[in-house]
């Protein structure tokens, strides 16, 4: 199945707030790790930045070499320099760096 690229870039926004409420729930926090498994070509890789702040990290690990490109390309754009987007199927992925 291919996503389209276009509508989760433009879907994100209308996200944000109930994501940043399932932050607030999950309790993540200034300093932390986080792993958006799916990201698309954004998902919710600026909002776990914002959050973990530059001591965190944050990995966006996606499969399709579309949404990669765009994912990187955003994060280039917003200087996002806590988040690294892999290309990777999450289910072979036994690694990713993420302790
Ligand atoms: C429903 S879209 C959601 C995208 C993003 N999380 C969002 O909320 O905007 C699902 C994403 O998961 C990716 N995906 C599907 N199977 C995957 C797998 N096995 N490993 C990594 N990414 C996968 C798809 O390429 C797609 O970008």
């Amino acid at each position: 199945m291919r996503w389209d690229p276009q509508q989760y870039a433009r879907y994100a926004d209308e996200r944000g707030r109930p994501y940043r409420e399932l932050l607030d729930r999950v309790g993540a926090a200034e300093g932390q790790s986080a792993i958006d498994v799916g990201c698309g070509p954004r998902g919710i890789l600026e909002l776990l930045a914002e959050r973990v702040g530059p001591r965190g990290r944050v990995v966006g690990l996606e499969v399709d070499p579309v949404h990669v490109a765009m994912a990187r390309e955003l994060v280039a754009e917003q200087g996002l320099t806590n988040v690294e987007v892999i290309q990777a199927d999450a289910r072979l992925s036994a690694h990713c760096g993420v302790s």
